[in-house]
């Protein structure tokens, strides 16, 4: 079953879509358990990795992935190319399209970019985060883990708090977790939250402890000081005393709630350490199902067969 040609957003795709990609990376983790991490699934294949804004978590599990399939990868690095002379974004592509890559991986601070970029070359283009739009491959590790962890997504109540307004990742969340069936509640400061959100079908809060309440999931974003232009609260600690997430707020959410973050975390900003580091913390297994998620999206794209992804 193919999903398409790109991976944009997580919008547009459906459940069953969304279901087998999550079944193709659970049977892709086992590959990075084995002796030798590695099948031959894409090999002759060449990958651009095009990141254009900083990245740890995305950029070494994207490579890893390649490296797990036998792809070839090329990474580019804006700081380090001719995009520091003046050359466009169009132009750095029409260059490398002319050395036949087969996909493309990318991440750049303006949204649409993808898409932009997507009307230009041959092969796939696979959303690495795009500005405040969509970070597609977060979202399905992110429901990987909380199928792992929960067993499914149908009538799950999780709570997404924090810098809702510059989050890509949550446009990616909602898109995905309302198609599974989950119920969700995004909180922050009123002056961090678009108007009109609740067109996505989630409840919005500005009080977190009420917010909290009975959750199953607490995903906690960090808030992107880069791409906020105005002071939107008084102070860091004036914002961790109001929407940190602390051991006794989390009393508030369900029994066995799990808590998550996509990462970067800021200790002491949005999440304390003691929580960062619990036993309900699933935040890096998160990480580690970023690697599998990403080999299925990169395999099930790039047209590989079902029988071949176990070889
Ligand atoms: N979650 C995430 O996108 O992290 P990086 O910015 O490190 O890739």
């Amino acid at each position: 079953m193919k999903i398409g040609k790109h991976l944009i957003g997580i919008r547009g795709l459906s459940k069953a879509d969304i279901t087998h990609i999550l079944d193709t990376a659970e049977k892709m983790k086992e590959i990075s358990d084995r002796p030798i991490k590695k099948v031959p699934a894409l090999r002759g294949k060449l990958i651009v990795n095009l990141f254009f804004e900083n990245s740890t978590r995305t950029r070494s599990s994207f490579e890893i992935a390649e490296k797990r399939l036998s792809a070839d990868s090329l990474n580019f690095s804006a700081s380090t190319s001719a995009v520091q002379k003046g050359e466009t974004l169009l132009d750095t592509v029409l260059n490398i399209e002319r050395m036949q890559p087969d996909a493309y991986v990318m991440r750049h601070a303006s949204p649409g970019s993808c898409k932009f970029i997507s009307n230009y070359v041959k092969g796939s283009v696979i959303n690495a985060g795009d500005g405040a739009h969509e970070h597609p491959t977060q979202a399905l590790l992110d429901a990987m883990t909380i199928r792992e962890k929960k067993g499914g997504f149908e009538g799950l109540d999780i709570l997404i708090c924090g810098d809702i307004t510059h989050s890509r990742v949550v446009r990616s969340n909602i898109h995905l977790l309302k198609t599974m069936g989950a119920n969700v509640t995004v909180a922050g400061p009123a002056t961090m939250i678009p108007p009109h959100i609740d067109k996505m079908g989630v409840k919005v809060e500005t009080n977190f402890d009420r917010a909290l309440k009975g959750k199953d999931v607490v995903m906690m974003l960090r808030i992107q000081l880069e791409r906020q232009t105005k002071n939107l609260f008084p102070s860091m600690k004036e914002y961790y005393l109001t929407y940190g997430l602390t051991e006794e707020r989390f009393k508030l959410a369900a029994k066995d709630a799990i808590v998550m973050h996509p990462g970067p975390i800021n200790r002491g900003v949005e999440i304390s350490s003691e929580m960062a580091d619990c036993r309900e913390s699933v935040i890096l297994d998160q990480v580690e199902n970023g690697v599998s998620v990403r080999m299925a999206v990169l395999y099930l794209l790039m047209g590989g067969g079902e029988d071949e992804a176990s070889n």
